[in-house]
């Protein structure tokens, strides 16, 4: 019964903001400017919450399941050079392996995988 409760605020969460593109308290900002030397990256945040789940790029410590409402931090608090992975000890590492990751999948849906289709100069 309570997963089932949780399933159906979930979706009345995910359809809201699909169909208004209302920001919820706790969403986060709707816009981030992430910093490169390579050229600053504009990461539509809103834009990407609309499509997908929290989860999708969020995690838990321990890399445990994203959960609607627990405390997200950011990326450089695990992903930095004390990060046991070494594939994944920077924030570099982290948010090309998932960004990149993504839009490879979703390349025909316009999701850019060149260099210069996120870092712009
Ligand atoms: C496509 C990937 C993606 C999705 C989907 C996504 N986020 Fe984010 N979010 C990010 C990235 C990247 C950052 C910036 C992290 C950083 O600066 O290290 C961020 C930052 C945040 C922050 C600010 C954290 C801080 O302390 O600066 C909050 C809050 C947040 N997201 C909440 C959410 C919630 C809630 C959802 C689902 C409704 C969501 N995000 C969906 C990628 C995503
Ligand atoms: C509280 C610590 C913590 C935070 C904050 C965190 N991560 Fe992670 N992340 C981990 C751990 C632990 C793993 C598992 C590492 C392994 O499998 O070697 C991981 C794995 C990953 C992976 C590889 C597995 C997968 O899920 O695809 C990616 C990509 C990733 N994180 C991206 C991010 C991004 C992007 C952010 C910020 C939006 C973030 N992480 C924030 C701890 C964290
Ligand atoms: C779960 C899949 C997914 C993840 C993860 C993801 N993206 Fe995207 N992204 C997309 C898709 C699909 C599009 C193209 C469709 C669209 O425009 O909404 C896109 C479009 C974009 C665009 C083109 C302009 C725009 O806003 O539409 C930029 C820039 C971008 N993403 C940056 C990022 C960055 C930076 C990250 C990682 C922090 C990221 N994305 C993570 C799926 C994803
Ligand atoms: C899907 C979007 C995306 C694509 C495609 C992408 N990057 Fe990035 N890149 C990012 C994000 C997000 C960061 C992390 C910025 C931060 O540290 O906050 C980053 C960080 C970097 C950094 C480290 C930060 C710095 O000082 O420059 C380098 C270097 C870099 N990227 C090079 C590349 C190169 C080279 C390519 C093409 C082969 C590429 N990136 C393709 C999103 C992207």
């Amino acid at each position: 019964m309570r997963s089932a409760r949780m399933v159906s605020v979930l979706m009345a969460l995910l359809f809201g903001i699909v169909v208004a593109g209302v920001a919820v308290a706790g969403e986060g900002p709707d816009v981030i400017t992430l910093k490169a030397k390579k050229g600053d990256v504009t990461f539509n945040h809103h834009k990407h919450q609309a499509k997908f789940k929290c989860g999708d790029c969020h995690h838990g410590p321990n890399h445990s399941e994203y959960k609607a409402g627990m405390k997200i931090e950011t990326c450089d608090k695990c992903h930095n050079k004390e990060f046991k992975n070494k594939k994944l000890n920077s924030v570099m590492k982290a948010m090309h392996t998932n960004c990149k990751g993504c839009h490879k999948e979703h390349k025909a849906d316009g999701a850019p995988t060149k260099c210069s289709g996120c870092h712009k100069k």
